[in-house]
């Protein structure tokens, strides 16, 4: 990384480059520091899912001996949740494009931890099955592929050893004093955090029961869906929102457009995971698009100095703002407001669309990732405001939608 990234780049990148320089010094320290951490708390966390449950004859009668077997060893008997895993994020956790951009800006062993867990401790650039395969079988079902083990046990644990150990993480923070890196105190993914608040609060669904549906393939086997779908998926984005946008005219020509979005079929905030992912939400009157106002909900930080209580200097990450969409049955949520001054009393159209964005589209810009990738449409509507009409109601209910009680 170096001053000119950080000019191109100056809301994504992490470091900065006088942090790095000082960093650079403990770079070996760095990746065996954060190795041991990601490692180690992966291991801890997906105890159950590793422990030992099917007799031995089991494990040989996969012809996984030594548990070293890659994905293609799975495919000739599961090839339906092989092709599935294929086809996921899981699979390109360390090819896919978004996260090379974003880790050309960072190459930590931070990130290689968790994006290629399969890669060997000190190699720099995560090759061979270790790239190709990102989260593949074996890092989820282990050695005795025992991912039932954790079936029978309580619930939230066993979340947090199937996916707590990858979904809920801290940023990093930079010792300054001492040099080298440690796990800061807020989270930087909270997703696991957020389930588990929703549950508390009378959620009842686990992340299986949404993120791996029961499928049927072409062969006629029930089985989990491995495709793991998320914000990627048009319908899954559907499902996890209601809106209702509405019209009001006030007093000396202006309109307001109240917006109201609130959770629906999701298990936590959305957005959710990556802190740059954000709902936008645009609102225009009649043919003027290029003037339209913008609402967006997303997480906010803001870089800092501080001291910890041992008295060492660190740069750390804190979250300012955090205006996403809560999961149900969490806060209550009131609409808000955007508002157009010198309008006609005349007949007015007001349009409206909801999306969903990676990253803000300067930031996806800057890393060369293509908008159809960044911006995925969720909804959009209009309203006919009339010159009578005070209050104007949209369509709340989504087309296609059941009915709501
Ligand atoms: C020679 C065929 C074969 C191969 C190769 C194979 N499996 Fe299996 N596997 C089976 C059969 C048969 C079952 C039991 C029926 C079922 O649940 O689909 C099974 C069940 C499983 C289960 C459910 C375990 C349980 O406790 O019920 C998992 C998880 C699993 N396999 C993972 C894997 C993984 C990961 C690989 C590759 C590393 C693999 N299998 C390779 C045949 C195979
Ligand atoms: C991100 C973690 C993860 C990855 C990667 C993963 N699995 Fe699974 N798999 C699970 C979980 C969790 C379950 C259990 C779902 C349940 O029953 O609640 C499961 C269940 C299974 C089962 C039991 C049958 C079923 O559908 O219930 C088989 C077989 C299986 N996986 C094979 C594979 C194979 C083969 C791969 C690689 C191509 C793979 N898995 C990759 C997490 C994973
Ligand atoms: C070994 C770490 C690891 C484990 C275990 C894991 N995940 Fe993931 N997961 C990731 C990473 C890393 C990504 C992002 C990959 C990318 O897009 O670069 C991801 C992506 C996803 C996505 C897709 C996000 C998108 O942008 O489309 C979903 C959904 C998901 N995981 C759900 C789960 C669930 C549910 C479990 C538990 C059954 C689980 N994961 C277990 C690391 C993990
Ligand atoms: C009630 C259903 C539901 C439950 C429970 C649920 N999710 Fe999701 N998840 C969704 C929906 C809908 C989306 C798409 C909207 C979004 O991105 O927030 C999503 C998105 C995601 C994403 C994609 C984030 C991105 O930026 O692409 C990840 C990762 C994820 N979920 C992980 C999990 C994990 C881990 C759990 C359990 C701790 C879980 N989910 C529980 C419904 C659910
Ligand atoms: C503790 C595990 C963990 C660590 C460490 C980690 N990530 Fe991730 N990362 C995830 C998970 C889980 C997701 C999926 C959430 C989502 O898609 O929103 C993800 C998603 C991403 C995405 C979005 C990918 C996509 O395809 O849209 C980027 C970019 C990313 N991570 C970059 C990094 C970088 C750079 C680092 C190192 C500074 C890093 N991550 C460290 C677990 C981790």
């Amino acid at each position: 990384m170096n001053q000119a990234h950080e000019r191109e780049h100056p809301t994504r990148s992490l470091l900065r480059s006088r942090i790095l320089m000082a960093a650079r010094a403990h770079l070996s320290l760095i990746s065996t520091l954060m190795l041991g951490v990601t490692m180690s708390a992966l291991r801890g966390e997906s105890q159950d899912l590793r422990a030992p449950v099917s007799p031995p004859s089991t494990v040989s009668s996969h012809g996984l001996r030594g548990a070293r077997a890659s994905a293609t060893a799975c495919a000739h008997c599961h090839s339906e949740i092989t092709g599935e895993w294929t086809l996921s994020q899981h699979r390109t956790s360390w090819t896919d494009e978004v996260f090379q951009s974003a880790y050309r800006l960072e190459p930590m062993q931070f990130c290689r931890g968790c994006h290629a867990p399969l890669n060997p401790d000190a190699q720099p650039v995560p090759t061979g099955e270790a790239a190709h395969d990102g989260i593949s079988c074996r890092v989820c079902h282990g050695e005795n592929n025992s991912a039932r083990a954790v079936a029978a046990s309580e619930e939230i644990t066993a979340q947090r050893a199937r996916c707590g150990g990858c979904h809920q993480f801290n940023f990093p923070a930079f010792l300054l004093t001492q040099g080298g890196m440690a796990l800061a105190s807020a989270p930087m993914q909270d997703t696991f955090g957020e389930w588990q608040r929703a549950v508390a609060s009378g959620m009842t669904e686990t992340c299986q029961s949404c993120h791996m549906p029961w499928v049927r393939g072409p062969e006629g086997r029930r089985h989990r869906s491995h495709r793991f779908e998320g914000s990627r998926s048009q319908a899954l984005l559907s499902s996890a929102l209601i809106t209702d946008v509405r019209a009001t005219r006030r007093a000396h020509g202006v309109l307001t457009a109240h917006v109201l979005v609130r959770a629906d079929h999701v298990g936590h905030a959305v957005p959710t995971g990556d802190v740059f992912r954000r709902l936008v939400v645009r609102v225009w009157l009649d043919q003027n698009q290029s003037e339209s106002r913008e609402i967006v909900y997303a997480r906010q930080y803001e870089s800092r100095y501080e001291r910890d209580p041992a008295g060492e200097l660190r740069w750390v990450r804190r979250e300012v703002q955090d205006t996403r969409v809560q999961p149900p049955s969490q806060a209550l949520v009131s609409p808000r407001e955007v508002h157009f001054a010198n309008v006609t009393p005349s007949t007015h159209t007001l349009h409206w669309r909801i999306e969903h964005q990676l990253m803000p589209p300067e930031q996806a810009a800057s890393k060369h990732i293509a908008d159809a990738v960044n911006r995925m449409l969720i909804r959009e509507g209009e309203i006919a405001i009339d010159a009578a009409n005070s209050q104007v109601n949209s369509n709340p209910t989504p087309p296609g939608a059941p009915p709501r009680g």
